[in-house]
């Protein structure tokens, strides 16, 4: 895995955004599967600039959204889509039929994970994940199988204390569906984004802790292109 460690919160920002254009220039058909969250929103707000300076374009690629909490409202602005929507979808060049993100609210969801596997199909070029304090990675919590697939998955409680840092309300979701390891370690390219101080004690077991499925970011290290971009603050116990 590489070990990418910026000197600053926006040179962490503007370097993963420098090498995100140069991989959409590279390959404009780019097949995405972004998280959301707190951590990549600056990221995605450099985006959203270089489409509008026209260094970038997202015309030809195709974004699939990583996860989704289940029992929140359509609306609510703490799920999944909707944060992918309010810090990129929404703002850039995209064409809207090839943003896929995932209805928990179907009545029948294991043909919703079927059909987004069957979407992905032969994968992903480039996925771009946050890391869980409990070093999740997406909603494969601890213990995920390294080749499970899409798949309603009940959340750990510290991922269901940190789903309040995306509501405006106490209704905390429970549940998710959420993109299984074996498509988000299938991807060709697999980057791991981490900033601020409380991803330092995690980040120092992703990196020097034993790899395997407790700690499932742990598994990227097996990835032959995989790398962690780090800012000052959550590098700081390496
Ligand atoms: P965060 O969440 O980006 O809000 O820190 C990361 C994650 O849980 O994957």
């Amino acid at each position: 895995m590489n070990l990418l460690c910026f000197d600053s919160e926006s040179a962490w920002i503007n370097g993963a955004a420098a090498f995100w254009r140069d991989r959409l220039r590279a390959k404009p058909n780019l097949r995405l599967c972004l998280t959301s969250g707190n951590t990549p929103n600056g990221i995605y707000e450099a985006m959203v600039r270089s489409v509008a300076s026209g260094q970038a374009s997202f015309r030809d690629a195709e974004v699939f959204a990583l996860d989704d909490y289940g029992g929140l409202a359509p609306d609510d602005r703490g799920r999944c889509v909707n944060m992918l929507r309010r810090y990129l979808v929404d703002h850039i060049d995209l064409p809207k039929e090839r943003f896929h993100s995932i209805d928990t609210e179907a009545p029948d969801l294991e043909k919703v994970c079927a059909d987004y596997d069957a979407l992905i199909g032969d994968g992903f070029d480039l996925t771009l994940l946050g890391i869980g304090l409990n070093g999740h990675l997406g909603l494969n919590e601890p213990g995920s199988a390294p080749d499970s697939l899409t798949r309603r998955v009940e959340m750990h409680q510290s991922t269901i204390t940190a789903s309040a840092n995306y509501l405006d309300h106490g209704r905390l979701p429970t549940w998710g569906v959420g993109v299984g390891l074996k498509h988000l370690l299938g991807s060709k390219e697999v980057w791991l984004l981490a900033n601020g101080p409380k991803k330092a004690e995690i980040i120092r077991r992703v990196v020097r802790g034993e790899i395997g499925p407790d700690v499932p970011a742990t598994l990227a290290r097996r990835h032959a292109n995989a790398s962690l971009f780090l800012d000052p603050a959550a590098a700081a116990a390496l």
